[in-house]
């Protein structure tokens, strides 16, 4: 991504999981938690302090992801959703029961860490993100009217510095605690050498810490797209420098991940996804396909 400008995939994800929050039929499968965050955080960054009035901007905000989504990918905003609801649903149940250290990496918008600070008090939480992007999150975060917790912010470009450097410069990090790793939709932007980084310093840290991320499926050599991506797709997130550089087929992930010292214990596709999250009246909505979210722990 550009050196100097926050992320627009951040803006497009958050947007879209405010746009199927206040879609009529759809809005039934964003949890109220998610939803009331992502619409605080909408607020702060696209409709206070609007010159059009925070109730026009917020219909035109709406025609123009729900015209952005139709044009790109189909359905894309459900299948953020989906993945949004089965990580968090993940991460409550290792807060709860082993971890006590959660570090979410490339957090763009998105409010988990923000309200599992506040639920979750005695735990250290971090967000790590590229510059550019949290200094916008932060600067929001100082007009956000729900409680935000005490989630520590650690900036790191992950293409220039390791994770493991980052973490050194961040003192509430205790690396001798089980960590969770959340890494949602970070790795597509990557090249494969700095994901297998990425594992290999998660793979360093306390006994028990444990990955959970997303990756696209590479569906033939070098082609990392979502299923019904708009050939536009590409030219968009190319003229944004945030163009897809890494995939890989599920049937590979296993090996993939030992070979950094993980073994796979949870994976998920969209299609599990829509049978076991979404209502049965939108059991057959329009969703797309292509990154798929896995849970793997270090196998010490
Ligand atoms: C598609 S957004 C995903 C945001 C969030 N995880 C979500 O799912 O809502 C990608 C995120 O990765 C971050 N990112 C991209 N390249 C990065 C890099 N080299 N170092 C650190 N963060 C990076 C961007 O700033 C952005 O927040």
């Amino acid at each position: 991504m550009k050196q100097d400008q926050s992320s627009h995939t951040a803006r497009f994800v958050s947007n879209g999981i405010y746009w199927v929050s206040q879609h009529e039929r759809l809005g039934i499968e964003v949890p109220e938690g998610l939803a009331s965050y992502t619409a605080e955080i909408t607020r702060c960054r696209e409709l206070s302090g609007a010159l059009l009035g925070p109730s026009l901007a917020r219909r035109l905000l709406l025609l123009k992801a729900g015209v952005m989504q139709s044009c790109a990918i189909p359905g894309i905003y459900l299948h953020h959703v989906l993945r949004k609801r089965y990580i968090e649903s993940l991460a409550r149940e290792a807060l709860g029961t082993t971890m006590t250290q959660m570090v979410v990496i490339g957090a763009g918008f998105d409010t988990l860490s923000l309200r599992l600070s506040v639920d979750c008090p005695g735990h250290t939480i971090i967000e790590i993100d590229h510059p550019a992007t949290q200094k916008v999150k932060r600067a929001l975060l100082e007009d956000f009217q729900l409680p935000a917790g005490s989630g520590q912010f650690l900036p790191a470009d992950l293409a220039s510095e390791t994770l493991a450097s980052a973490l050194a410069r961040c003192t509430p990090y205790d690396p001798d605690q089980p960590t969770l790793f959340i890494v949602e939709g970070l790795t597509m932007y990557l090249e494969e050498s700095t994901v297998r980084d990425l594992l290999a310093c998660i793979g360093d840290q306390a006994r028990g810490s444990a990955v959970l991320f997303t990756y696209m499926e590479e569906s033939s050599p070098g082609c990392y797209d979502f299923q019904n991506a708009r050939r536009v797709t590409s030219w968009w997130l190319a003229l944004r420098h945030e163009r897809f550089t890494w995939g890989l087929k599920p049937a590979d992930l296993p090996d993939f991940l030992s070979e950094s010292g993980f073994s796979l214990q949870a994976h998920r596709t969209p299609e599990e996804l829509r049978l076991e999250l979404l209502t049965e009246p939108n059991r057959h909505a329009k969703l797309t396909s292509g990154e798929n979210t896995a849970l793997a722990s270090a196998s010490t």
